[in-house]
């Protein structure tokens, strides 16, 4: 495996393998990144722009919140019930699983006046951290709710009553079970009765457990020890029921996914490494060694990496358990981004279940070895295992040897388990890439939905909430991935903290820290004609021709499924042809000579391309004549010549079914209105007169210069575009269509003066993003070859690199040794280099340019990129981390011999 793009090439050394470290690879890791980012960005980018953008009040999204609440980040739904239940701070409410607009009841749960000053005492703000957020809201039984929270740094549990929705007041310890600090993520999941939780059990929270509180046994929690939980991130635990009506009589296990600092990589600062770990239902601790400790913690890498980019996502977001009817059919989907967060990457990455248990039950562990006298090393164990099988689950077979518990395990094996909880294999996503790799987002939540298409297949339907509240919707056919549709579901800005799916109601619900939002799982109805249906490609919708509407497959009647139209491969040409409207149905659109005009035309898909005809020939654009992205044409100062009918046409590039559709958006028939000679004017005012009415348009109002849309067409193929128009989008989080940088902004089109008609400042570069996209990608091309170039000298000069650029060196260089603190001065080095390749950029993206629109297209490329904001500092180096590791590493006892450099870039990582 050539993961994290440290090369695992092992030396043997007795009965362990060293994982030998980085040497050329790595020189080349934060390269790769940014090259690989570029690729990414030139090849994989178009796939990833989602087909259709939602506003948040396009749709009719129902939300709950009230004034003075906040932090509605705990969620749970009740199948029997029918509700939802949601734990903000310091009250639970119980809304409507069908509206969550309807409160059904609610509970406020304070902190009383002394552990509030205590909490204050110890140094929390009152404001912020001595509240009451709840946290852990699981179902006991049909009666109660087992709820937990942090209770001002002093966490708390209790029962809720669902009778009469009150606490029954009999408030527990909440250590290891909640976490102390309301920011610091954690999860729980109850199984049968029993509450199992990785959250912190100290007031600092440096202290990480797993642990399982149970009201018939004892507690049973993990090693307080680096190589069982090193800092880690807790995001995700479900129960996978395996069931003991095997024939193996496996255990039921509980799994947890999490991102902790690696111990087994050694790097510049810390490299985080997304994780699975998992306990046995059954376990009851060890008789003698790991008394009350799990005898069945295991824990493994996740892989969610593109190899060919050498580009690795090593933090998991969250995680959602797609559960088949049999355990094998299980499908484990991970949300996850890089840590090099300001690269805008984010991927999903799906699993195996049967591939996550093949690592646990035949996959190699690891081992701490003392390396080169004082230095500590994670390696692969090769020597033999205890048997039974450390970690394993108590199966028939074990029963059969007369081991039918844990207890009963021997002390061999309890002890192999403690010292090795870590296995060597990763766990690999199915198809050993990523499903879905978007840019310019953060996700933070995911759920999976599986749906049966009219085609009779299966599709898994991946939703995934962002940081900035917005929700996608995603479906892979074949390997191809396509984005249905971007939703903006909060109202502001702000993390989706939790979401939810369900089912029965079909209905997505999201919580955050303002409140809750209900959405349905589809929006069919949105889409106005039978071609955007189809070339939506989403499984929930298909085209009805008789009701001449876009429905949700689900709510339509099993006799009437057989009439509807939908095809995933987004092939238009299964519609029923609608005639284009005969040109003389356009709309009439008079002006005065000399105004402007803005025709609109809204494409309703982001991966439509929009043409203008004028008197059936394309038009190109012309100093008079100005694209607005897929909002319009503008037209400066119409001339007689300019009269005519002038058409918007989409295009729409169907992948999958290998094809272009092409449909009429709208028609207009622009006349001049030859005016009685007006008084004079300082500038010209465009007028838009339509056959009903001939007012003049108001100075100074930029929405006037637009042709009402409604009527352009008649066939109700328009009908829905027209909420588009209306308020100018300002909602940066949605993804901005790919070539239209000046969308919805007619307010920016004041008409210019009529004898030197120019388009504005800004509109050049969007032009240029059109047109000249392939000489910019070649400049940056250049550009980063030329960064290549001076990052291959200097790793050269830092002998990285192998033999014979180290000969080269030394025949330029004498042999010097290195300076005592190579490292470090790597890092001063790398910086310069920086320095001087920034340098360069400046001066060659400073180069006089025609227009000024190729400046700032690379500064708006290369901001892309994260490279401006992320100096390189040697060899995939975090720069940020490095001066706080500085300080780390000499307080660590075992870290570096600086002077021993036999393992000599294994050890360059810790600076010292
Ligand atoms: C709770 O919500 C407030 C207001 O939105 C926010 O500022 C704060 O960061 C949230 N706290 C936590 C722990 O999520
Ligand atoms: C998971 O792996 C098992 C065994 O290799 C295989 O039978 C099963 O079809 C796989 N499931 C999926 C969803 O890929
Ligand atoms: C298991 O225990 C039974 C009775 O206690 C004994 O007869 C049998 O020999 C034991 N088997 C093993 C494999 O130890
Ligand atoms: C993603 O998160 C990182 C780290 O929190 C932040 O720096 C970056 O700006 C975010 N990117 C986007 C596109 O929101
Ligand atoms: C369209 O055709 C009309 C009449 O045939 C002509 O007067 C006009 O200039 C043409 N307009 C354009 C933009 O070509
Ligand atoms: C589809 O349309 C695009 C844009 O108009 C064009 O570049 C492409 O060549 C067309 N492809 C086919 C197969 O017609």
């Amino acid at each position: 495996m050539n993961q994290y793009s440290l090369s695992d090439a092992m030396t043997d050394k007795g009965n362990f393998t060293v994982p030998k470290l980085p040497d050329s690879n790595m020189g080349f890791g934060v390269l790769g990144v940014f090259l690989g980012l570029l690729l990414e960005v030139s090849t994989h980018g178009p796939h990833a722009v989602p087909r259709t953008s939602w506003r948040h009040q396009d749709l009719d999204l129902m939300e709950f919140s009230e004034p003075g609440i906040f932090n509605y980040s705990t969620l749970l739904l009740s199948e029997e019930r029918d509700a939802l239940y949601v734990g903000a701070r310091e009250a639970i409410f119980e809304l409507s699983k069908k509206n969550v607009t309807v409160r059904n009841n609610k509970v406020e749960w304070t902190v009383e006046e002394r552990p509030m000053r205590m909490c204050m005492l110890k140094g929390k703000s009152k404001e912020r951290d001595c509240l009451n957020y709840i946290r852990v809201l699981q179902v006991l039984d049909n009666e109660q709710l087992y709820v937990c929270g942090t209770h001002a740094f002093q966490p708390k549990c209790d029962h809720l009553n669902l009778a009469d929705f009150t606490l029954e007041g009999r408030a527990a310890d909440g250590r290891g079970k909640c976490s102390f600090d309301p920011s610091q993520s954690f999860t729980t999941v109850m199984v049968d009765g029993e509450l199992y939780s990785g959250t912190a059990y100290n007031f600092l929270g440096s202290e990480p457990i797993i642990s399982r509180y149970s009201p018939y046994q004892s507690l049973l929690r993990t090693e307080y020890s680096t190589s069982w939980l090193n800092e880690p991130s807790f995001v995700f635990a479900d129960v996978i029921r395996e069931g003991r009506n095997q024939a193996d009589g496996e255990d039921d296990k509980i799994y947890y996914f999490f991102t902790e600092v690696s111990v087994e990589y050694e790097f510049f600062g810390k490299l985080l490494i997304p994780r699975v770990a998992r306990v046995c239902k059954g376990d009851l601790g060890g008789q003698r060694t790991l008394q009350k400790k799990w005898t069945s913690f295991l824990k493994a890498k996740l892989v969610c990496s593109m190899p060919e980019l050498n580009f690795v996502f090593n933090v998991v977001h969250d995680v959602f358990i797609l559960k088949g009817t049999e355990w094998k059919d299980t499908v484990i989907y991970g949300a996850f981004t890089s840590q090099w967060g300001n690269v805008g990457l984010s991927a999903v990455c799906a699993y195996n279940l049967s591939a996550v248990e093949d690592v646990f039950s035949k996959g190699k562990y690891m081992q701490k070895a003392t390396v080169e006298q004082s230095h500590t090393k994670w390696v692969r164990y090769n020597g033999i295992t205890p048997s039974p099988r450390p970690g394993a689950c108590i199966n028939n077979l074990m029963r059969q040897q007369n081991i039918s518990s844990s207890l009963h395990l021997p002390d061999k094996t309890l002890q192999f388990v403690k010292d090795h909880p870590l296995l060597e294999d990763p766990v690999l996503p199915i198809g050993n890439g990523p499903r879905l790799i978007t840019k310019d987002v953060n996700y933070t939540q995911i759920v999976v939905e599986r749906v049966q298409a009219l085609d009779k297949n299966i599709y898994d339907v991946i939703f995934t909430g962002t940081d900035k509240g917005v929700l996608h919707k995603s479906v892979v056919f074949d390997g191809e991935v396509h984005i249905v549709e971007e939703i903006q579901l909060l109202k502001d800005s702000e993390p989706i903290k939790n979401l939810l799916l369900s089912s029965e109601t079909q209905s997505l619900y999201a919580g955050s820290d303002s409140g809750v939002v209900q959405a349905a799982t589809a929006f069919c109805g949105k889409h106005p004609s039978c071609g955007d249906c189809v070339l939506a490609r989403d499984p929930y919708c298909a085209w009805d021709p008789r009701a001449a509407a876009c429905v949700s497959i689900r709510a339509a009647s099993s006799q009437h499924l057989g009439r509807l139209i939908q095809s995933l491969k987004g092939d238009a040409d299964k519609c029923p042809s609608v005639p284009n409207p005969p040109r003389k149905d356009y709309q009439r659109v008079t002006v005065i000579p000399g105004s402007s005009v803005e025709l609109p035309c809204l494409a309703h898909s982001n991966l439509a391309q929009v043409t203008w005809k004028s008197n059936g020939s394309v038009l190109t654009e012309a100093s008079r004549f100005h694209f607005l992205g897929e909002s319009g044409l503008l037209i400066y100062s119409v001339a007689p010549e300019d009269q005519g009918h002038y058409e918007c046409w989409s295009v729409e590039w169907a992948p999958a079914a290998g094809k272009n559709f092409t449909r009429l958006l709208a028609g207009y028939v622009l006349t001049l209105d030859l005016p009685p000679v007006p008084p004079q004017r300082t500038g010209p005012v465009a007028t838009t007169t339509q056959e009903t009415s001939s007012a003049h348009a108001a100075e100074g109002n930029g929405k006037a210069l637009r042709a009402p849309l409604t009527s352009a067409i008649a066939p109700p193929t328009f009908t829905a575009t027209v909420h588009l128009t209306s308020p100018p989008q300002t909602d940066s989080s949605l993804t901005p269509p790919p070539s239209s940088p000046s969308r919805f902004q007619p307010k920016h089109h004041l008409p210019p003066s009529a004898s030197a008609p120019h388009p504005d400042s800004q509109d050049p570069a969007a032009e240029y993003l059109q047109h000249n996209n392939s000489a910019a990608l070649l400049f940056l091309f250049l550009l980063f070859f030329l960064l290549f170039l001076a990052a291959l000298a200097y790793n050269c000069y830092m002998q990285y690199l192998p033999a014979p650029c180290l000969r080269m060196r030394a025949s330029l260089l004498g042999s010097h040794k290195s300076a005592p603190h190579p490292e470090y001065h790597a890092c001063e080095g790398a910086e310069t280099t920086t320095a001087a390749a920034a340098t360069d950029k400046i001066n060659m993206s400073e180069q006089p340019t025609r227009n000024g629109s190729q400046t700032s297209q690379n500064h708006r490329v290369l901001r892309d990129t994260g490279y401006e904001t992320e100096p390189e500092c040697g060899n995939g180096r975090i720069p940020s981390h490095s001066f706080e590791d500085y300080s780390q590493c000499q307080e660590k006892p075992f870290d570096v011999d600086c002077e021993s450099q036999s393992i000599q870039f294994a050890d360059a990582d810790e600076p010292c």
